[in-house]
């Protein structure tokens, strides 16, 4: 099992498998000499049988190492060295063991391990990085204190823990919580520090910074303050302090994902920490509070109490991600955020859910785990979370995370023990609300209704589909939150949970004394798909009247869907009744900007797409697009006459704030400017453009003059004024890709992966380009292929040099079934001529041959 799988069978691990580690770890020391082509890795651990463990293989993971020596006890031993690892023959008693490895960071290009970024030192360990720097025992449920000698040339030396000596030449650093190695991080170069200070709700200072390259000082404030905010909040709604003396966070540019939680030195892709209002969107800074928060978060879940094995991933990440959705909530619109994440599942986890990808919140199996940091763990577990806190009521949720944290601190642990916490504070027998954890795929619930004698019902019934490998689904507990509504808009029934747990199930509201209007699922009570057949007189009323801010927006986009589908399907105008009520709604001052900007907000192709393929229709792209354009031509036109006068009225006046208030109204602005551009010769577009003076604005009329075609001076002298930012030109890369019409957008991408700026080794810069492609609809979908032709010559390009973000990617197909029997052979063209390269990474043939499946 530990030897070197033959490059045909990849090696599949099993949850069912899972095992202790014979050994304990005491002790971690580790001396670094950086050297860009040859760091040298010193490594002293002390090792004690596991009394817990069924075996006492010393098996230590170990990729990429030169082997320079090694020693138990201080006597020189010769293990058996693998692919993988190494074995090694020790006492059976405790032991020290000593090595010292060569490593080669400048040619580190998966960005895994450690490797070099501008010229800085950076590691990345999360998932199985560790193994890339020096042999040890690569899981997580194995936790040591670690002690970090750094030696090199390098300004600034930084790991985990607390500082301790420091000298010319080298740095020292304590971490004294253990912790398990995918948090270790080391950090080393030219940077400089933005510091600040905390004092704990128990009066600890602590010393904070966020250290970036020399240039970037300027765009550190937002996230400091973001920071705080979330340590007050952790302390405030969690009873959570901070635990060590200092908090370092590193902007750095090459990184796979969006941060990383390391113990006390968190390390940020610079696009999710570094901010200014002249080179961030309003986005941008929503994003970066929210990152910010959600690794600080990880300090208590997923640090303080990690995860046993890397199944239990959700543990850790949907618990974090329900809590930084909490954060975000409480600083800015709750209703707005809990809209934009209902966009988000729907756009990213529900596809993933109902196609060859999908698994478990809790996968069973992996052959690489860096290809289970999906949606479905962090997006859907996070949902989980929500439902059980929605079925137990708040304070019993609370409750519960007070024993989970008393309980488990200092633990790695399972979904298992996260249940039993609940279980155990609240008596309640959650056997069946696991299933949210074990079995994959969206549950369909379809409603009825019926009125009589004063007694209205309502009937649910739900069904999961089947996914790979799972045929089988049982039913689910699916809190529904449900509110009547009486013919004038009030509410007769306020929001009630109802708790289905039954495939079908009926629930009595009694005393009515007319037929209510329901409105079901209200805040998105589960991440399920709900069906309704219903008029459109009764959403238009639920999108004038619903109390619940959700649904009130929900049934916006249902009629928006509707009449979307009826325009492709029968070549229907646009929705008369709908466009109405739009109407009305733009123009009601008394709804939150951010609100109005939202319904505002068209459904997405995909999203059309995804409807079409659900009532077996196969999705036309180019139909769909051309829908989706005669539609917002229409509403432009039907406007027309107020968009002028909204457009300066929703002009945010004053100086740049990334707050929620002003950017809700810009959000709105930029909506109106859209239609605007439809019929003014893009004439408010170029004037917004010329007067720019934040991001934001500025992005948004570059984006409206390139989508109407009349940008190309603008997109110059963008390009002029922004060359040397590249969190800006990533933005540049994006939005060409993203405005352009769906016969050029390949060609566009083609020709910027020729530009002197692109670079595939930069993963920001590789998703600018080929990200935007793949969710330009229509663009993408290219009836003659060259969409997909580009992606896979791209992806092929990549997967040498970095197979997480390359692997990653390979989702951009996973819909092809949705598609024509031309697309989906040329889809499947692709996918074979990726699955056939030489020495595909394991990462990536894992993804192709799922998706091909
Ligand atoms: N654990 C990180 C987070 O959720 C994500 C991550 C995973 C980063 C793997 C890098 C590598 O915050
Ligand atoms: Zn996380």
């Amino acid at each position: 099992m530990n030897d070197a799988a033959p490059s045909t069978q990849p090696e599949t691990f099993y949850l069912k498998d899972y095992a202790p580690f014979g050994f304990v770890v005491e002790s971690v020391e580790l001396t670094f000499r950086l050297a860009p082509e040859t760091t040298r890795v010193l490594s002293k651990i002390r090792f004690a049988p596991n009394p817990d463990a069924p075996d006492r293989h010393f098996f230590l993971h170990g990729e990429k190492l030169k082997l320079i020596s090694s020693r138990i006890n201080g006597e020189a031993v010769t293990p058996v060295l693998t692919d993988t690892g190494l074995t090694c023959d020790v006492p059976d008693q405790p032991f020290t063991w000593e090595a010292e490895v060569e490593i080669n960071p400048q040619a580190n290009t998966a960005l895994e391990g450690l490797y070099m970024s501008n010229g800085m030192y950076c590691t990345q360990c999360e998932a199985e990085g560790f193994r890339k720097i020096t042999y040890y025992p690569d899981r997580p449920d194995v936790m040591s204190t670690f002690s970090v000698r750094i030696e090199g040339e390098e300004k600034v030396m930084l790991s985990n823990g607390n500082p301790g000596d420091r000298g010319a030449g080298y740095s020292e650093w304590h971490d004294p919580w253990p912790k398990p190695a995918y948090l270790f991080a080391l950090v080393a170069g030219d940077l400089v520090n933005h510091p600040d200070r905390f004092s704990t709700g128990s009066g600890k200072d602590v010393e904070l910074n966020i250290w970036v390259r020399p240039g970037d000082e300027d765009k550190c404030a937002f996230g400091m303050e973001a920071l705080k905010k979330s340590m007050t909040w952790d302390e405030e709604v969690y009873g959570r302090e901070y635990d060590l003396d200092v908090f370092n966070i590193v902007a750095v540019d090459d990184f796979n994902m969006g941060a990383m939680e390391n113990k006390g030195l968190n390390i940020f892709n610079s696009s999710c920490v570094l901010a200014s209002p002249e080179t961030s969107t309003d986005a941008n800074f929503e994003r970066i509070e929210a990152i910010i928060a959600h690794e600080y978060f990880h300090n208590w879940t997923g640090n303080r109490i990690t995860c046993r094995d890397w199944f239990q991933l959700c543990l850790k990440e949907g618990l974090t991600v329900y809590r930084d959705a909490q954060f975000t909530a409480d600083m800015r619109s709750a209703p707005v955020k809990r809209i934009e994440d209902a966009i988000d599942l729907r756009a990213r986890q529900f596809p993933e859910d109902n196609g060859p990808l999908a698994h478990p919140v809790r996968p069973e199996a992996f052959q690489e785990i860096n290809n289970f940091y999906t949606a479905t763990v962090y997006e859907k577990g996070a949902e989980v979370i929500g439902m059980l806190k929605r079925l137990v009521g708040d304070e019993a949720y609370y409750t519960a995370l007070d024993l989970y944290f008393e309980r488990h601190d200092g633990q790695a642990c399972t979904i298992e023990d996260w249940i039993k916490v609940f279980e155990d504070s609240t008596g309640r027998d959650l056997a069946q609300f696991k299933n949210w954890y074990s079995q994959a795929g969206t549950p369909r619930v379809s409603v009825q209704d019926s009125y009589e004698g004063g007694t209205y019902t309502l009937t649910f019934r739900q069904t999961t589909p089947p996914t790979p490998g799972q045929d089988h689904k049982d039913p689910k507990v699916i809190p529904i939150a449900v509110g009547l509504l009486n013919p004038n808009g009030d509410e007769v029934v306020p929001t009630t949970v109802l708790e289905m747990t039954k495939a079908e199930q009926s629930f009595r509201f009694e005393g009515l004394s007319a037929r209510p209007i329901p409105s079901i699922l209200r805040d998105f009570s589960a991440p399920v798909i709900l069906t309704r057949e219903t008029s459109a007189e009764e959403r238009a009323f639920l999108l004038a009247h619903d109390t619940d801010p959700f649904n009130r927006w929900e049934a916006g986009r249902e009629l928006a869907k509707a009449s979307r589908i009826a325009m492709v399907t029968e070549g229907a105008s646009p929705d008369a009744q709908y466009l109405d009520a739009l109407q009305s709604l733009v123009r009601d001052d008394a709804l939150d900007p951010a609100f109005r900007a939202l319904v505002l907000s068209p459904p997405s192709e995909s999203e059309i797409a995804q409807a079409l393929a659900d009532q077996g229709v196969t999705p036309d792209p180019d139909a769909i697009h051309d829908a989706a354009e005669t539609f917002a031509q229409t509403l432009a036109q039907n406007l027309s006459d107020s968009l002028p006068r909204l457009f300066a009225a929703t002009k945010v006046e004053g100086p740049y704030k990334p707050d929620a208030r002003d950017a809700g109204l810009r959000a709105l602005n930029g909506r109106i400017l859209a239609l605007l551009t439809r019929i003014d010769g893009a004439e408010a577009a170029a004037k917004q453009f010329e007067t720019a003076d934040n991001m934001t604005v500025q992005n948004t009329a570059l984006a409206c003059l390139l989508k109407a075609e009349k940008g190309e001076a603008q997109s110059q002298a963008f390009y002029e004024q922004w060359q040397d930012d590249r969190l800006v030109m990533d933005k540049w890369f994006a939005l060409q890709v993203a405005t352009a019409r769906p016969e050029r957008a390949p060609g566009v991408a083609e020709a910027l992966t020729r530009h002197p700026l692109f670079t595939i080794k930069n993963p920001n810069r590789f998703r600018a380009v080929m990200g935007a492609l793949s969710m330009n609809h229509a663009g993408f979908h290219q009836a003659d292929g060259s969409g997909y032709r580009l992606l896979a010559d791209q992806l092929i390009a990549l997967d040498p040099l970095n197979p997480q973000t390359t692997a990653r990617m390979c989702t951009a197909l996973q819909t092809w079934k949705r598609y024509d029997a031309d697309r989906q052979e040329k889809i499947l063209t692709e996918l074979k001529r990726i699955k056939a390269v030489d020495g595909l990474s394991r990462d990536t043939n894992e993804m192709v041959s799922r998706i091909l499946d």
